[in-house]
């Protein structure tokens, strides 16, 4: 089965369709073997399993793919034995139990290899319809081999890549060859380093990139992966128990379909399948700039892409080879300028003042993370009193992290990423005091231009969207009188920024689905990011709650209520701009079975928040609010996890001396 000529393709799907009439279209038995253009049909359709010809390659393989318009394969058997000619290749189960590729010449080109099968003829082989193609006894039903087990380039939901916590064996994938070449590549990925679990792509036996420790929620060396977290990654295998640990994700909406995939070049790409435009798009990269390759300014050395030379030495630190390092050559990496303490100490000199922490913002933090059960400030302290601590990092779920041998693999990020302290020598602290005054009188001449330039701006700025507004409030007379004077006390975005913001509403920054319309992740230019909520216009509905939660939210502000930002009514868009709260929702981690579990202090923390917020409605406010729909995907949690309460769509203000009301509408759930 080729996949390049669109016609022969349909014309095969209607062969399988017509060949698989009355018998089981996702099993194989003993009593029955598959060979080309036959396919095995996941019960749902998403899948199909049999033999296929990459384009441009002579040879045929057993695979499984997406049976999208565009077929994308996950899994491929006999990588390395590929059939020379499709139309005598069979898939069978064997005589010793195990499933087998055979060729014409009836030689096994691939087995799932399992050993001491009882009975031999009382195996089957199911296609589910997570794509995983399982080998069980059929009698026990218990599984002796799945394909999720001995994956290829694809990670796929519910798919688990492993590490063994005692000799650090794992599951990996492994790149194609080529495109047209399913053999093992060149590239690898999988889990590693033990005491703080990242994700890592192997050139070989060599490090090519990393993602930086997982922290319970991101991978912290990847900012840019933000919109995937949401559909729920999992770092399992961490009970004293266990023996692995285990990398997975799932997603809420079974028919979204997006995976990961190791391409031969080693990069790794999320794709997922747009139903609208019928064809694959990416959503991320793991390699968006030379920077990401590993080790890549060496030690000491920090890399980053808006910057030319991209390569840099720490503060403090010097390139080891001048010459090299001019010709951009990096390897060598830099040295330290000046001695530490501890190294004064020993070298039998003065030991002088004390070593002290430069702090680098937005960085991915250097490999060989150590793990150190310190909490907040003694991680600092502990790591000055500890000669072998060269810099450290805190991370309230990693907690304390140091460093003891070279700083590698560094980056610094437009944003996002972590803060890291490097130990200097008192004398690197003291230059940067010396600084301070000329970088004081330059702040000073340059911040008085900005100031006059910025009220210019502003006030130019304040004009022309008030005349804007005002046209388009005009235009709208469903709004009342009160209304209009409401919009007009929230800031203004306009829409075309915010769809900057969420690469043009895109679904893979879509966070969920609103009272009345999705919810889309946004960064603003100046790198701030924000929750966008956008009325359907289709609907025709939701008007009215859209000025209510203007009108409502615009009034009250409280550490437990999500934060208004502004909103924007342009071009006939009802769009209103909250705070983002990068920890979802409260009903992701209650009936979210792979979630992260909540401990009883997290828990009382946020009753207590909720407690707070609604008091502050119903009581401490100008204003006495009933919300109306208080429910857990209307509670919040930010990065701290501090609950707020959002969604007041269906609030309703009663007067300060109201105590009973009568409605005819019904609203929530
Ligand atoms: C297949 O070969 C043709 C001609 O050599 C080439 O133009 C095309 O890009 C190849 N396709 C792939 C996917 O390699
Ligand atoms: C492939 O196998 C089929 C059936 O066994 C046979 O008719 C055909 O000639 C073979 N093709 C080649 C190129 O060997
Ligand atoms: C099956 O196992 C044998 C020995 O354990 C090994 O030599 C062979 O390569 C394996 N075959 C496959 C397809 O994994
Ligand atoms: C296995 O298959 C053979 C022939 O197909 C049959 O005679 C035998 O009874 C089967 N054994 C079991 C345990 O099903
Ligand atoms: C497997 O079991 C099912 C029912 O449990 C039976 O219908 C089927 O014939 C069995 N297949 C084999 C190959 O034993
Ligand atoms: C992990 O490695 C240990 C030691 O080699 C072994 O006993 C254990 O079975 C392995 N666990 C898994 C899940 O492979
Ligand atoms: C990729 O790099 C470009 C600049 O090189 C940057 O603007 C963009 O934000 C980066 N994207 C991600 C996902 O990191
Ligand atoms: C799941 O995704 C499909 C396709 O994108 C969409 O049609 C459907 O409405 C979604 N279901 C839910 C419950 O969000
Ligand atoms: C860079 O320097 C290293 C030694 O420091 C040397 O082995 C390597 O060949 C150099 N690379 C290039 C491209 O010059
Ligand atoms: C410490 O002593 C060694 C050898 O005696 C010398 O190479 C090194 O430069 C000295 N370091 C400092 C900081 O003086
Ligand atoms: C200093 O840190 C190193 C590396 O973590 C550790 O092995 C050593 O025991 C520590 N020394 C002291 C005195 O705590």
């Amino acid at each position: 089965m080729r996949f390049d000529h669109y016609r022969n393709w349909k014309i095969l799907i209607m062969l399988s369709c017509f060949m698989h009439v009355g018998t089981s279209l996702d099993t194989i038995s003993s009593s029955k073997f598959l060979k080309d253009p036959e396919t095995l049909r996941s019960n749902d359709g998403l899948f199909k399993l049999g033999f296929f010809t990459p384009t441009n390659s002579t040879f045929s393989y057993l695979g499984i793919w997406y049976d999208m318009a565009k077929p994308q394969v996950v899994w491929v058997a006999n990588r390395d034995y590929p059939l020379k000619n499709s139309s005598s290749g069979r898939l069978e189960i064997f005589k010793d139990g195990n499933l087998v590729v055979i060729n014409e010449q009836n030689q096994i080109l691939w087995s799932t290899n399992v050993s001491n099968i009882a009975v031999s003829n009382s195996t089957t082989a199911q296609l589910q319809n997570s794509g995983n193609l399982v080998l069980q006894e059929n009698t026990s039903g218990s599984m002796l081999w799945q394909s999720f087990q001995q994956p290829c380039n694809t990670l796929m939901q519910q798919m688990k890549l492993t590490m063994n916590k005692t000799n650090g064996e794992k599951t990996e994938l492994s790149s194609w060859r080529s495109s047209q070449d399913p053999s093992i590549g060149d590239f690898f990925a999988g889990l590693n380093r033990l005491n703080a679990p990242e994700m890592f792509v192997w050139r070989g036996e060599q490090p090519y990139w990393r993602s930086g420790p997982w922290n319970g929620q991101v991978f912290l060396g990847t900012p840019g992966m933000n919109t995937v977290y949401l559909h729920g990654f999992v770092l399992g295998g961490q009970e004293a128990g266990e023996d692995s640990y285990y990398i997975t994700y799932t997603y809420p909406n079974k028919s979204d379909v997006l995976i990961y995939v190791l391409n031969p070049k080693g990069i790794v790409h999320e794709v997922y399948w747009n139903y609208e435009t019928s064809s694959w798009l990416e959503s991320w990269s793991s390699q968006n700039s030379t920077c990401d390759i590993y080790g890549m300014c060496g030690a000491f050395g920090s890399c980053d892409p808006s910057s030319s030379p991209i390569c840099s030495c720490l503060r403090g630190f010097e390139p080891m080879k001048e010459e090299e390092w001019n010709k951009q050559n990096w390897t060598s990496g830099c040295v330290r300028k000046e001695p530490l303490q501890c190294e004064r100490v020993t070298n039998g000199s003065e030991a002088g003042k004390s070593d002290g922490f430069l702090k680098m913002q937005d960085t991915k933090l250097p490999d060989f993370t150590e793990r150190k059960p310190f909490i907040d400030d003694d991680c600092r302290t502990k790591c000055l009193e500890n000669c072998s601590c060269i810099a450290y990092a805190y991370d309230s779920y990693i907690q304390c992290m140091w460093w003891t041998s070279n700083l590698i693999d560094m980056q610094k990020f437009s944003s996002g990423g972590s803060d890291l302290y490097i130990r200097v020598s008192y004398l690197e602290l003291d230059e940067k005091k010396k600084n301070t005054t000329v970088i004081v009188t330059t702040t000073v001449i340059v911040g008085t231009i900005l100031i006059v330039a910025c009220a210019y701006i502003l006030w130019k700025r304040t004009t022309t969207i008030q005349k804007k507004t005002n046209q388009e409030i005009q235009k709208r007379d469903q709004i009342n009188s009160l209304s209009k004077a409401k919009l007009e006390e929230v800031s203004q975005y306009k829409f075309d920024k915010l769809a900057i913001a969420t690469n043009n509403f895109h679904l893979a920054n879509k966070l969920g689905e609103g009272g009345f319309g999705p919810v889309y992740k946004g960064t603003l230019e100046d790198g701030q990011e924000i929750a966008v909520k956008r009325l359907s216009r289709a609907s025709g509905q939701g008007l009215e709650e859209f000025m209510n939660e203007v009108i409502v939210i615009s009034k009250l502000q409280h550490l437990n209520l999500v934060r208004l930002l502004g909103c924007c009514t342009d071009a006939d868009e009802k769009i209103l701009i909250y705070e983002y709260m990068p920890n979802r929702s409260l009903d992701a981690y209650m009936f979210d079975p792979v979630g992260q579990v909540l401990d009883w202090e997290k828990r009382f923390k946020i009753l207590e928040g909720i407690a707070r917020g609604l008091l502050y409605l119903h009581r401490d406010s100008r204003l006495r609010i009933i919300h109306r729909d208080l429910k857990l995907s209307n509670i919040l949690l930010d990065e701290e996890l501090n609950p707020k309460i959002s969604d007041f769509g269906t609030a309703r203000i009663f007067g300060r001396s109201e105590d009973a009301a009568n409605t005819n509408r019904v609203v929530g759930t």
